[in-house]
């Protein structure tokens, strides 16, 4: 036997339980990336038949396959397997938006079975492998059930985060062809209920492709229905079979299609395929979260986004782990509920992301004592950068000093958590993702397009090799695949993102290289500034962009969001603020007071729109119909022209 397979026999269930072992992963998923990852591959799941080719690459044209030719199903490796070993043990429990009704928990044999039941509801309505299914759905049971149902058959599930206006919901199908939707009634959240049916019935009114839509009757709303098209889906479910052979699988066939929104209006529709996506989510799974037999997961995610499809479905099921699923939001009844929900449940694992722990803080600080959250091993960040203030308050509040944070850089696009620290044997450093994954090949580029030799650097991150879960192309546009990420620096991943790297090889992830201005020749990131501003005591929220300006190239233009009512800050104290915390060279030209940030449905800041308007353009916004407020921008406008 090889050295290096001794090696990676020796580390049992490639459990990173060390530093020692971590760093050992490392230097074999270096070393011989393909050995690594098949080893952990053929060890970990169930496979039909065995791959042909572990992997083949070609990032010039941004083709990437892993373990082509093994066939596989990926629920047989979530559900079957513990169905057999530990039926009774808990899979999903779910709780509701209201805390007073009662939730629902799947055991791993019970959900095989409501998988089973959803998947051959769906080929009655003639749902085939590769077929497109669109799932328009809120934290319902019935969203993690219709995701692995359509992966059982082998079709191709495209969720849509059901806050989405029509006309965002309407492209997503179109782009998708998808050919049934699958949605409810309408959603609960926080004291409100939204009608998500007649948003369908809007979108499909531009949607030829769709044949049939299966509508879960939830809230009870009396929806538009139209023959024909929509139908009932709880008898269906009723009277199916609950037993249903899993497709056969390539591992290059697709799993899923996501939606991300690009630097464009048209969003991108990344495609991720089964095998290495499943090997790659579990393992990450399993060492970033030090997930042990019985513990209780809990990622705040929706599954509209790829966290929840990473690590609410697939990284935990393939685990055998429960993982809990909310349907509310973290205000309602009041901003104790999460702590709320962690002691109800004993939470081990906690997911979440920075703008939500920001919300909480300034919320919930004295309601966090009421709770008991001793329960607490692992504490999670994910989605954008964590200001090293919410780190802290996380890492005492909430984690009493005793629960490592792992914060987690990734992307809808790499699949998988790519940068973390691995709890017991990694150190966390407030406001670092610290270390690449083993078999992650981070690189920071320079101006020129070169990667930087010293350790100590910032730059552009870049991944230099296939990871299996990896987005294989844009759906229907592999030019644009190719043209987004992988042709700024050829040979190499893009991120987008821009990174400083300590001597030890930390990654700080410092935010979008979009979102970088250049001022008077000095690169500012906006998220350093915008950390500096967040720390006057009245201000909630803000937001830099660059403005043009004639000497210095660009000039910031500050928008604030003000955290009570009339209040005024000026912009000299916020400028002298800027100057103790980044330094003298960043100096806002501009300030606004305004109501609220445009931002999209993830939380994310549509610099784009305050760029325009900043700049006095008040019309030729682009699509806004994606924000979550698409009110604010008159307000905004109506104080740019004040
Ligand atoms: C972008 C990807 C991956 C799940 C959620 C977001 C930013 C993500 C971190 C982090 C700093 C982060 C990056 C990245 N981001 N995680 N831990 N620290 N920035 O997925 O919507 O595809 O966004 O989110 O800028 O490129 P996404």
């Amino acid at each position: 036997m090889p050295l290096q397979e001794i090696l990676l026999h020796k580390m049992a269930n490639f459990r990173l339980s060390s530093k020692k072992e971590v760093v050992q992963a490392q230097e074999a998923a270096m070393q011989n990336p393909e050995m690594f990852w098949s080893s952990y591959a053929k060890e970990s799941f169930h496979w039909f038949t065995p791959w042909d080719r572990v992997l083949d690459y070609d990032f010039h044209k941004a083709k990437v396959s892993w373990f082509e030719g093994g066939k596989v199903n990926i629920t047989v490796n979530c559900l079957d397997r513990y169905a057999q070993t530990k039926p009774n043990a808990r899979a999903i429990v779910w709780e509701p938006n209201n805390p007073e009704d009662e939730g629902i928990v799947y055991t791993y044999a019970e959900l095989l079975c409501a998988v089973n039941k959803m998947a051959n509801t769906l080929k009655q309505q003639g749902v085939s492998k590769g077929d497109r299914v669109c799932l328009y759905l809120p934290m319902i049971p019935e969203l993690a059930i219709a995701v692995l149902a359509c992966a059982r058959i082998g079709a191709i599930h495209s969720v849509v985060f059901a806050g989405f206006s029509a006309q965002a919901l309407a492209a997503r199908i179109n782009d998708a062809s998808c050919s049934l939707v699958i949605c409810s009634d309408g959603a609960n959240r926080g004291s409100k209920v939204l009608d998500l049916k007649s948003i369908v019935d809007e979108a499909l009114q531009s949607c030829d492709c769709v044949s049939h839509v299966l509508v879960v009757k939830y809230v009870g709303l009396d929806s538009h229905w139209v023959e024909g098209r929509d139908i009932d889906l709880k008898p269906l479910l009723t009277n199916a079979s609950d037993v249903c052979e899993a497709e056969v699988m390539d591992a290059e066939d697709p799993l899923f299609i996501l939606y991300t929104s690009g630097s464009t209006g048209k969003p991108k529709g990344m495609l991720h395929t089964t095998g290495g996506y499943m090997t790659y989510t579990a393992y990450t799974f399993q060492n970033v979260f030090q997930y042990e037999e019985g513990d209780v997961y809990w990622c705040t995610a929706d599954i509209g986004w790829i966290t929840g499809h990473s690590y609410i479905v697939y990284g935990p099921l393939l685990n055998g782990a429960t993982t809990l699923m909310f349907e509310g939001v973290p205000s309602y009844p009041d901003y104790g509920r999460f702590w709320a929900m962690i002691e109800k449940y004993q939470v081990n694992q906690f997911y979440t992301a920075p703008t939500a722990i920001r919300a909480l803080a300034k919320a919930s600080d004295s309601l966090v004592d009421d709770y008991d959250l001793s329960s607490l091993k692992v504490l999670g960040t994910v989605g954008e950068p964590i200001n090293e203030e919410a780190w802290q308050w996380y890492n005492k509040r909430i984690g009493k000093e005793k629960c490592p944070i792992v914060d987690t850089w990734w992307q809808t696009e790499t699949g998988g958590i790519m940068i973390s620290s691995i709890p017991g044997s990694t150190p966390s450093i407030p406001t670092f993702a610290t270390q690449p994954m083993p078999g992650i090949q981070a690189q920071l580029m320079d101006d020129k397009g070169q990667p930087v030799q010293n350790k100590e650097a910032s730059g552009k991150l870049c991944i230099g090799f296939p990871w299996p879960s990896m987005a294989r192309t844009i759906y229907g546009d592999h030019q644009r695949y190719i043209d987004t990420y992988f042709s700024a620096y050829p040979g190499y991943y893009f991120t987008g993102d821009g990174a400083d790297r300590d001597d030890e090889g930390n990654y700080r992830i410092t935010g979008r290289v979009d979102d970088v201005i250049i001022v008077s020749g000095h690169n500012l990131g906006t998220a350093p500034i915008e950390d500096a501003i967040n720390e006057h005591d009245l201000i909630a929220e803000s937001a830099i962009v660059g403005i043009p300006h004639d000497v210095k190239g660009n000039a910031l233009c500050a928008f604030v969001v003000c955290s009570g009512d009339g209040e005024q800050v000026t912009l000299s104290e916020v400028n002298a603020l800027i100057s103790s915390k980044v330094g003298p060279i960043a100096k806002l030209d501009v300030l606004y007071m305004v109501k609220g940030l445009p931002k999209t449905r993830s939380g994310k800041i549509m610099r784009r729109i305050l760029r325009k308007v900043g700049q006095g353009q008040f019309t030729n916004l682009g699509d806004i119909s994606t924000l979550l407020n698409p009110d604010v921008v008159d307000s905004i406008i109506q104080t740019v022209r004040g």
